[in-house]
Order: C-alpha cells, then structure tokens, then sequence
C-alpha cells in the first residue's frame, strides 16, 4: 500500500507517462531506453517523469531542457540520487555516486590535481601514451591481418593510462589478474542499469533472495575492492581507505569503459566505411611525413580524424543516459516544481539527436564538424561528457587517448571485416553503449610518403 501511495506525483510535477501498480514505469526501460525516453519526450514535453517503483524520476530531453538544467541550474542539478544500489556499493561515498558535497568536493578535486599533476597537462605523459600506443599496435600485429575481437587489447591500452596515473604502472596485456577485475567491473557498468537493479532500488528487500542479476552484482564490487586493497597506497592518508578504494575504482572504470567503448565503435565504423577510413589515412599520411608517432601537435592539422572522432561520439553515444542525477535543493523548471532529492536522468542520446539543433541526426555524417574549408567546428549541441558541475572530469584525459590510439592504429593498419561478415550495429545495452562482440582484420598498410 505504501509503494501505491508513493507514487503518485506531488503537486506542480511534470507529467508522464501512467505508471502500472507497484513497479510503475520500470518495465519500459527494458529496451533502448534512451530511445524510448526521447520517443516519450515528444508525447509529454522536453522535461517529463517517470515512476520507477516508486521512485519519483525526471527525464531531461532536448539541448535546450539539458543546458537550462545541468548548465544554467548547475548546482541545483548535481547531486546524485541516494539509490539503495549506490548507497550498499559505495555507500554514497567515493566519487562519482557521492553525495554532492564536502566529500565529493575534495575527491573530485584529488582525482583533478593527480591527472593534471601526473597526467594530462605533461609532455612527459603524452610520451608514456605514445609508448602504450606502440604496445597496442605491436599487439594487434600479431594478428597478422587474420580476424580478431579488439575488445581485450582496446580495454587493456586504454586503461594502462588509468593506471599509469593511479598506480603509477601498466599492467601487461596477459596478466589474468587484472584482466579478471576489469571484466568483473565492466560487468557491473551493464548490470547496474539492468531490470535487476531497478527492481532492487525501488524493493530493496530482494537483497535475501537468493538468485537475481543483483547478486552478481554484488559479489563482483566485493571482489574488485578486493584487489584494489591489495594495491592500495598511502595509510596515513586523511582520506579513509574506504573511501579512496571507492573513487578509484571509479575512476578505472568510468575511463576505461568510455573510452575504449569508444574506440571499438571508431574501428567498427571505419571498416563500415572505407571511403571515410580512406580519408583519415590521406589526412594521416600527409600529415606525419615519413611515418613517425603523432603527437597532440598534429592535432589541430588532422580536421577530419577529430570530425571523424566527434561523429563517433555524437552518434554511438557512448553514456545515452548520462549518470544519474538528483536535484540537491527544491527545483523550478518550465513552470515545475521538483522537490529536493529527486532523481533526475539526462538523456544525452535526445541531445545528440536533437532536431532542432542536427540535420538527419540519424545519418553517421562526420563532415558535420567541418565549416565549408575543412576546418574543424565546434557544435553547441554536442554533450558527451554532459554539462555542469559533475561533468566527466576525464574529458581532457579521453580526448588525448582517443586521437593518439586512433591515428597511431590507423597509420599502421587497414581495418576490414572478414569476408562476407557484416558485425550487427545495434549496441549492447548497459550504463554504457557498446559494439556487440565483433571480429575486424588489421592489414598493415604502406604509408604513402
Ligand atoms: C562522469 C562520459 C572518459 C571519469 C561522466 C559522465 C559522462 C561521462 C556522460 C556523467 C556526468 C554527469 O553526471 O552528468 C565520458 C566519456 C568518456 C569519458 C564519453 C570517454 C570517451 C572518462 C575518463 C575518466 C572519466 C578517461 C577518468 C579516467 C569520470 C568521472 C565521472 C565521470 C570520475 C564522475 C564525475 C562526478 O561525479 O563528479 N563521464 N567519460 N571519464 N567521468 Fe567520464
């Protein structure tokens, strides 16, 4: 009875669609729900709820509802739901699922000062990435141009880089140990989105059940703060253990999920469509003359890699529904009241496909990040590392990734499917979006000098 009365909305909500007893909206969610979000965006407005469970939820929509929450509301927008999910797995703590606060004020800040210390900002870092670079490429050559699944070797570079930061080392691409703990997590990015764990938020009594995906869950975390304690640094830091083990494992797999989810749409797509790989070799080859490593240098000489890397990005979208949010004070919204502590999700795939502000935003088009000279444009609607105050703090980190991995991987290889093997498009569905497993042979190719 108390969940029935839970879920009627409080005056001045924004409306939705009818909830069904008990479970409310979850059940909808089930499938390509970013897709579903926005479909349901048009019926009931750009800013609209959902009930799932019981838990009172607004769905954000469209560029403009995006910026004038997220940007123009900033703090309003950034706390992070209190989830029974959250609140047994990181006990609201750590850093990405931490309360908005004191807490996440100062872990943010340490992640910020460690990247920008150790990482991003250094010459000397570009040059520890050039070397996973050539790791990564070494390894693929192995292949010899025969079939493979990039999953293992995409997600093993990417976060070396993660590594090389945090624990100041890389982890070789056949240590099984590590290898384990990233399967593990990036288990958990899928499973924490699934019916499971919805049902677990909204009934957090199923945790005496015996079976459901929500156990898996559970015995996953256990096992990855397991080894990240082995590994763990300083003891007379102020920062609890706890608390440090929570926020970098999130920052291991919040960069290393995306990222390298990134990077196996980019191959995917380049073997799609050899008339745009072929220009990102032309661009490559002319621009790194005889051969050598790029740099973040060449960069702003290669337009149509970063446009060929924003489509990806913009299209793939790679976290469709951003992290979820929660309102950290009362809201007003076009004209609607949202209490404190409300969930919020934003939905960063409608952004993407915004009409107002794409043309055929269902077309994989990089020259929309071209201007008429082959310059590369900036577009206002392109958010996928979300807005505000707890947007992705790995930006700078993942966008240096990305362009090194990539050109380094495309100077060296031709990317094609087997033949007569076409890989399915459609993503498998998790917090994040990734390619279904797929096979691509890497040819090593002749740059043209
Ligand atoms: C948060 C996207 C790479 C660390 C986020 C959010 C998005 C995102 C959409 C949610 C922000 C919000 O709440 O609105 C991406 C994409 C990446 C990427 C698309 C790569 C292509 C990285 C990397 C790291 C990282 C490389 C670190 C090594 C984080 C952290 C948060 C976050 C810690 C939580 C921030 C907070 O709550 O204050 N990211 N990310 N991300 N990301 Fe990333």
């Amino acid at each position: 009875v108390r969940q029935l009365f839970k879920q009627r909305r409080p005056p001045g909500f924004p409306p939705g669609p009818s909830p069904i007893p008990v479970i409310g909206n979850i059940l909808s969610l089930a499938t390509e729900p970013h897709v579903f979000l926005k479909k349901q965006s048009e019926v009931h407005g750009q800013i609209f709820s959902l009930d799932l469970g019981g838990i009172l939820t607004v769905v954000l929509n469209g560029y403009d509802c995006v910026r004038e929450c997220l940007y123009h509301q900033s703090e309003v927008f950034a706390d992070r739901p209190s989830l029974p999910l959250f609140m047994k797995m990181t006990k609201m703590g750590g850093l990405l699922n931490c309360k908005y606060g004191k807490g996440w004020i100062e872990h943010r800040k340490l992640a910020c000062n460690s990247f920008r210390y150790f990482g991003s900002g250094q010459r000397q870092f570009e040059r520890r990435i050039s070397e996973e670079c050539m790791f990564f490429v070494d390894a693929i050559d192995k292949h010899k141009g025969k079939p493979f699944n990039p999953k293992h070797l995409v997600t093993n570079a990417v976060s070396n880089i993660t590594n090389l930061i945090i624990f100041g080392q890389r982890f070789t691409y056949d240590d099984s140990n590590f290898q384990h703990m990233i399967e593990l997590f990036s288990e958990n990015v899928e499973l924490a989105v699934s019916g499971w764990a919805l049902l677990y938020n909204a009934f957090p009594c199923i945790e005496y059940l015996p079976f459901g995906k929500h156990q898996k869950l559970f015995r996953n975390a256990a096992e990855v703060y397991d080894f990240l304690l082995q590994n763990a640094g300083d003891p007379t830091s102020s920062f609890s253990q706890e608390n440090l083990i929570y926020s970098v494992g999130e920052l291991i797999i919040a960069g290393t999920e995306t990222t390298t989810n990134t990077l196996r749409w980019a191959m995917l797509y380049m073997a799609l469509y050899p008339n745009i790989q072929e220009r990102v070799h032309r661009e490559i080859d002319s621009v790194l003359s005889n051969g050598r490593a790029p740099t973040l240098e060449d960069k702003q000489k290669m337009p149509f890699v970063e446009a060929v890397l924003h489509e990806i990005l913009r299209f793939c979208n790679i976290v469709p529904l951003g992290i979820f949010r929660a309102t950290s004070q009362d809201a007003k919204v076009k004209g609607y009241s949202i209490p404190k502590g409300t969930m919020v999700i934003t939905n960063l795939y409608s952004v993407h496909f915004d009409e107002k502000y794409w043309n055929d935003p269902g077309v994989f088009l990089p020259e929309r990040f071209l201007d008429s000279n082959g310059n590369f444009v900036r577009r206002e609607a392109f958010l996928p590392f979300s807005l505000g105050k707890r947007c992705c703090l790995g930006e700078q980190l993942a966008r240096m990734e990305m362009f090194l991995f990539f050109t380094t991987l495309l100077q060296r290889f031709h990317l094609q499917f087997p033949p007569g093997s076409v890989p399915s498009l459609t993503p498998k569905l998790g917090m994040t979006l990734q390619p279904k497993p797929y096979s691509i042979c890497a040819v090593r190719r002749q740059q043209r000098v």
